[in-house]
């Protein structure tokens, strides 16, 4: 294919042929004489979907879907461009930036986008050898893509991933994500500047105390003006800093803004954790159960992996943002689910963003204003239903628990 020919036929615009163009002609190198890709070859798909643990009948669809991608020239020459960009070239693109490929049917383009994930295991492979990480950690963290690789067949019935996920998938390829037992962490995260957290150092007691400048409702939540109604009641935070002392809004444990500020004095209580500092970002894969023990056995490996392999970040704590962080679950969940003694791990905060609950209590297709026809399977399920109906709006929320207060599970901010 010539490249003005796939510029005309892909229909880019102008903009995406000139993020597309510089390098074309160093793509040329993993196309064969024949003009065959080597990450389209059955051989190198059957491979290293082992290392994906992609189910078997999902592996046939998706070569059956290869077969349709590897009959037409054009989409095997971009597939080879999109690598390059992605992997090699001088300036990568993420995944998000390469020009969509919008004449593409469900099943091809989550197979594009599944193979061009697939393309980059060898260099993971080779990346784990070259640093000494354990095979078991590479096993389980590229199987990650068998869990998406199953989200993409149940939201839209067939096995692929969507170029969001090909994003995702970036940082178990590259290094930046590792799954340690039941959870993953990022070991490169900065710690949000949404709050300063001081131990007492007599006591040992943690107060976190909010940034300044942030909006707060009566009930302690963030003011959102999606979800509260008006600006009465609401306040906004402070936090001043003398040569000897902090005066703030403290945030206590279970997540809630309070509007009386107190003030420390900085002999006593030392700042702990702050913005900036470094923290080991916490993600909950879709793979069962997390029960507290798992988590505790994840977060100790995951202390253990980062002092060897990332000892110049000295980390400072765990840092957790999600949807699974809505202190308002205590009211609907029962009090034994591991969602809950999951927040209670850790020191719960506000935290900006729109929840991801309804998607993901409920399916990626679930419109609130069908309240009636939601899914009551589990018995989330029933009181999330309940609570919407009721009126109610998930929340973003956050958590971090300090290195020092391992083991997961002691609960040490709740006593
Ligand atoms: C996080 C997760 C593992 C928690 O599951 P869990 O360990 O079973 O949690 P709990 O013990 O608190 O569950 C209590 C109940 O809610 C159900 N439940 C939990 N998460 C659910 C979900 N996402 N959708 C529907 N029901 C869910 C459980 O099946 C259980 O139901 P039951 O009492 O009828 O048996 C699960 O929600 C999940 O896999 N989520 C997808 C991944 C995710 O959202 N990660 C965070 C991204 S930021």
């Amino acid at each position: 294919m010539t490249f003005a020919r796939a510029i005309t036929k892909f229909g880019f615009s102008e903009d995406e042929t000139a993020l597309i163009a510089p390098d074309r002609d160093a793509a040329e190198k993993y196309f064969s004489a024949a003009g065959e890709l080597f990450f389209l070859k059955d051989e190198f798909i059957r491979q290293y979907a082992v290392w994906a643990a992609i189910k078997p009948e999902h592996l046939e669809e998706i070569l059956q879907a290869k077969a349709i991608l590897e009959s037409d020239a054009d989409i095997v020459r971009l597939l080879g461009y999109y690598y390059h960009l992605l992997y090699r070239a001088e300036k990568k693109l993420a995944p998000h930036q390469l020009p969509a490929v919008k004449r593409l049917a469900a099943a091809e383009s989550g197979c594009f986008y599944f193979l061009l994930a697939l393309a980059a295991y060898p260099d993971a492979i080779a990346l784990y050898q070259r640093k000494g990480y354990p095979e078991n950690v590479l096993q389980d963290t590229l199987s990650d893509v068998s869990v998406w690789v199953e989200h993409y067949k149940n939201q839209l019935g067939f096995a692929g991933l969507t170029v969001r996920i090909l994003g995702w998938l970036q940082g178990h390829i590259l290094g930046e994500t590792f799954r340690l037992g039941r959870l993953q962490f990022k070991p490169h995260l900065k710690f949000f500047d949404r709050v300063e957290v001081y131990r007492n150092v007599n006591t040992g007691r943690t107060v976190a105390l909010s940034a300044a400048g942030i909006r707060y409702n009566r009930q302690g939540l963030l003011y959102e003006p999606g979800i509260d109604q008006g600006e009465n009641g609401t306040w906004i935070s402070a936090l001043q800093h003398t040569a000897s002392s902090v005066t703030g809004n403290p945030v206590a444990p279970e997540g809630y803004a309070k509007s009386e500020q107190i003030t420390f004095d900085t002999a006593e209580w030392k700042k702990v954790l702050a913005g900036g500092d470094p923290v080991i970002d916490i993600h909950i894969p879709a793979i069962g159960p997390m029960t507290v023990e798992a988590c505790a056995d994840s977060a100790g490996r995951a202390a253990d992996f980062m002092k060897k392999f990332f000892p110049e970040l000295k980390h400072r704590a765990f840092s957790c943002e999600s949807w699974l962080l809505d202190n308002q679950f205590e009211q609907i969940l029962p009090p034994a689910s591991n969602i809950l003694l999951f927040q209670r791990a850790g020191y719960l905060y506000p935290f900006p963003h729109k929840s991801e609950a309804v998607s993901r209590i409920f399916g990626e297709n679930a419109e609130t204003p069908g309240l009636d026809s939601l899914p009551q399977k589990s018995s989330m399920q029933k009181a999330a239903a309940d609570f919407l109906i009721k009126g109610g709006t998930f929340r973003n929320g956050a958590m971090f628990l300090l290195m020092e207060d391992l083991p997961w599970g002691s609960n040490p901010y709740r006593k």
